[in-house]
């Protein structure tokens, strides 16, 4: 969670072309790029995590705990499965676990991974079968991914304001991750039959990675578009002097 915050931290400045003057939020300092510029910058991210994820207002950076994410549809292979009203949890409870931001280089570039234990609630509605077993039903949905991995990686490139200051953004991000194991709850599975829900719910559990081979891709798409976002929005409002000494 707290990896997932810089990130946004760093990609809030890329979106907004309008950019208006702000101020570092009190609890960053800048960062010397010639002093110990790497272990500033993770302790700046580090520190400010759980805060950036709640959002800066003033500097119109939006929250990311939680995400709240489009409807989420998945039609065929014998299942239909949709999330509506969903939102995901615990960004700002994440760890990062690796960062390298290379600044005042000639391709300037930004790796950063976080890593936790996110939970999804939502509306759902399924129909269908995972694998052989039947399963339909609808109601509240609760999707933990344990140990979630997620790594951005990005080029960055410098816009200017309408006074002319420099401002980052992150551009083409490629993200990856991995998870290592998914818990689902769906309640009121089989309009509340107890028992076979009971046994469903188990078998989906055990095959959890077939279910999540092709839920987790829009899901992470749409996590990491809202981290960059945040990010860009906050470059946007703080120039690269006002961040970064030393840069040239
Ligand atoms: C995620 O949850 C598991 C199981 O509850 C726990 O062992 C692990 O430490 C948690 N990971 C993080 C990064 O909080
Ligand atoms: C899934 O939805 C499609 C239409 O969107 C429908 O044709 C199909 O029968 C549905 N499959 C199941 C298993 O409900």
């Amino acid at each position: 969670m707290q990896s997932l915050i810089n990130l946004v931290l760093f990609v809030t400045f890329l979106c907004n072309t309008n950019a208006e003057h702000g101020q570092l939020p009190s609890y960053m300092k800048k960062c010397d790029l010639k002093h110990g510029f790497s272990d500033c910058v993770k302790a700046q991210i580090e520190k400010s995590l759980p805060l950036f994820t709640k959002g800066i207002p003033e500097l119109g950076v939006p929250s990311t705990d939680p995400v709240l994410l489009d409807d989420i549809r998945l039609d065929g292979n014998g299942l239909n499965l949709s999330f509506t009203n969903a939102a995901m949890h615990g960004l700002s409870k994440c760890l990062l676990t690796q960062l390298k931001v290379d600044i005042g280089t000639e391709e300037e570039e930004f790796d950063l991974a976080f890593k936790g234990n996110l939970s999804l609630t939502a509306k759902y509605n399924i129909d269908g079968k995972i694998l052989i077993l039947p399963i339909v039903g609808e109601g509240d949905a609760t999707v933990i991914a344990q140990n979630i991995e997620v790594n951005i990686q990005s080029k960055l490139a410098h816009v200017k304001d309408s006074k002319g200051q420099s401002h980052l953004k992150l551009v083409t991000p490629n993200y990856k991750y991995d998870i290592q194991r998914t818990i689902f709850d769906l309640k009121n599975l089989f309009n509340g039959n107890k028992e076979l829900a009971a046994t469903t719910l188990t078998f989906a559990n055990e095959n959890w990675r077939q279910l999540m081979d092709d839920l987790s891709p829009p899901i992470i798409k749409q996590i990491v578009r809202t981290v960059v976002k945040a990010i860009n929005k906050f470059f946007s409002k703080i120039a690269i002097s006002d961040m970064i000494s030393g840069y040239n």
